[in-house]
């Protein structure tokens, strides 16, 4: 395989699409994207500087300006300057945010930039929600992962258990959920929809190995 092999992984929140990108990458050797810290991280940014997420302008600018690293580990570090923001970027004060923040125009561009150098440098698997439709269009393997609401919910609520986060019921997390999807496939810009070249796999009653290995074997036929 060439360098520069890419792996698009897309759903919605909460479908196992990191957990499920990570153990790939890790498989082939490949470099694993979350766009989805991205937007979070500019999220963050945004709030501890006290912006209007309204203001677009202002938002633009510190996505245009983000002093992003990723670092490897287990869960990867995410960094923000010399801020370590991995747990910060999880909290539900920025997950009850993100929304407006990727549905910013100038904000999706940065981000996309930022992504399609990551990919140009390395052999990835990326996921996010616009992987296969905006950002890696031309990725040979592309999968669009689902799962129901309420299984999400539960998967979310026991991670948040396992990272030590303080968590909101199944309940309020599957409303919390639902309420993105909306957002998430509602929006102006890159709305989340499958590529039409997508794989489809609804993961409900699948284990984390089955995902993986139906996806490894799609990267073994190219
Ligand atoms: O995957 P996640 O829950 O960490 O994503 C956080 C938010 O970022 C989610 O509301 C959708 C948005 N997002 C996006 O718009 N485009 C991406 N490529 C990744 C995430």
């Amino acid at each position: 395989m060439t360098k520069g092999f890419q792996v698009a992984i897309d759903g919605p929140a909460s479908a196992g699409k990191s957990t499920v990108a990570k153990l790939v990458a890790q498989k082939f050797g490949y470099i694993y994207c979350d766009t989805g810290a991205m937007y979070r991280a500019v999220t963050l940014a945004a709030l501890q500087q006290k912006i209007d997420l309204n203001d677009q302008v202002k938002v633009a600018a510190i996505a245009e300006n983000l002093p992003l690293r990723f670092e490897t580990g287990d869960p990867q570090q995410v960094w923000l300057g010399d801020q370590n923001v991995t747990q910060l970027i999880r909290t539900n004060e920025v997950a009850q945010n993100v929304s407006t923040v990727a549905a910013i125009p100038a904000v999706r561009q940065a981000m996309v930039k930022m992504q399609r150098e990551i990919a140009s440098q390395n052999n990835i698997v990326m996921d996010g929600r616009d992987i296969g439709t905006t950002v890696l269009p031309q990725a040979p393997v592309k999968i669009f992962m689902v799962a129901s609401a309420h299984e999400r919910a539960r998967r979310r609520y026991l991670d948040n258990q396992a990272r030590g986060i303080a968590t909101q019921s199944i309940e309020e997390l599957q409303k919390a959920i639902e309420l993105r999807d909306q957002k998430d496939s509602t929006r102006k810009v890159s709305p989340l929809v499958q590529a039409a070249d997508a794989i489809r796999l609804d993961t409900t009653a699948l284990t984390i190995d089955e995902v993986v290995n139906e996806i490894i074997k799609k990267v073994k036929d190219n």
